[in-house]
């Protein structure tokens, strides 16, 4: 295999699949490809950003299929049909089940946005994390790259980048420093790592 072919998962805004897009046109990422972009959210801006740069796209919308196992249903028949060797999810605001997890070991990888084991788990996504970050009074927080097990935000870790607090943060400002300053740097430097790590064996 001469480049993994990435599948990412997205809910939103999508400024982290932008960061994928822009690494693999710069050749940060150059053992990998991204073939394929999936939503659960239709009109996700994440979507925009994947047809202006030719990727195709699918919406699963969840909460219309109506159960969580026929939504990971059309999940695995989208990434098997499409020979996905790498699943990355970029602010994917979905809980995946174990027998979703355990049919791909060290093939997904998420990208979280505190230091973990600080503010993850159920219940900690999105600006949720910074505001709890704030609240405890932390001064150093960052974002976390790792692969995705049965235990939300509990699977091997792969980067992490520190980022400091400043005394007139607000989650927003911190949201925003935390993702130009860890986010968009470490996911795609991880995404190289291991599909690097896949296409030498
Ligand atoms: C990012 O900060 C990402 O780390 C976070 O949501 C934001 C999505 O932004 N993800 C989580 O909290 C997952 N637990 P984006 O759509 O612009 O990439």
């Amino acid at each position: 295999m001469s480049r993994a072919r990435i599948a990412v998962l997205v809910s939103g805004g999508g400024t982290n699949l932008q960061a994928l897009i822009d690494a693999e046109k710069k050749g940060i990422i150059k053992s990998g490809k991204i073939e394929l972009v999936i939503s659960n959210k239709e009109g996700a801006y994440a979507l925009v950003r994947a047809a202006k740069a030719n990727i195709p796209s699918v919406v699963v919308p969840k909460k219309a299929l109506g159960s969580a196992e026929i939504f990971e249903e059309k999940l695995i028949q989208l990434i098997d049909e499409n020979k996905i060797d790498v699943i990355v999810l970029a602010g994917f605001m979905v809980i995946l089940s174990e027998s979703f997890t355990k049919r791909y070991p060290k093939r997904i990888i998420n990208v979280h946005p505190s230091l973990i084991p600080s503010f993850c788990g159920e219940g900690f996504y999105g600006l949720r994390v910074h505001e709890a970050a704030l609240e405890y009074g932390v001064k150093v927080t960052g974002a976390t790259v790792h692969f995705v097990n049965e235990i939300p935000d509990g699977g091997e870790i792969i980067m992490q980048k520190a980022v400091s607090i400043r005394e007139d943060d607000t989650p927003e400002t911190l949201q925003k420093r935390v993702m130009r300053l860890a986010e968009w740097k470490i996911l795609p430097q991880s995404v190289e790592k291991v599909c690097a790590d896949i296409v030498s064996k």
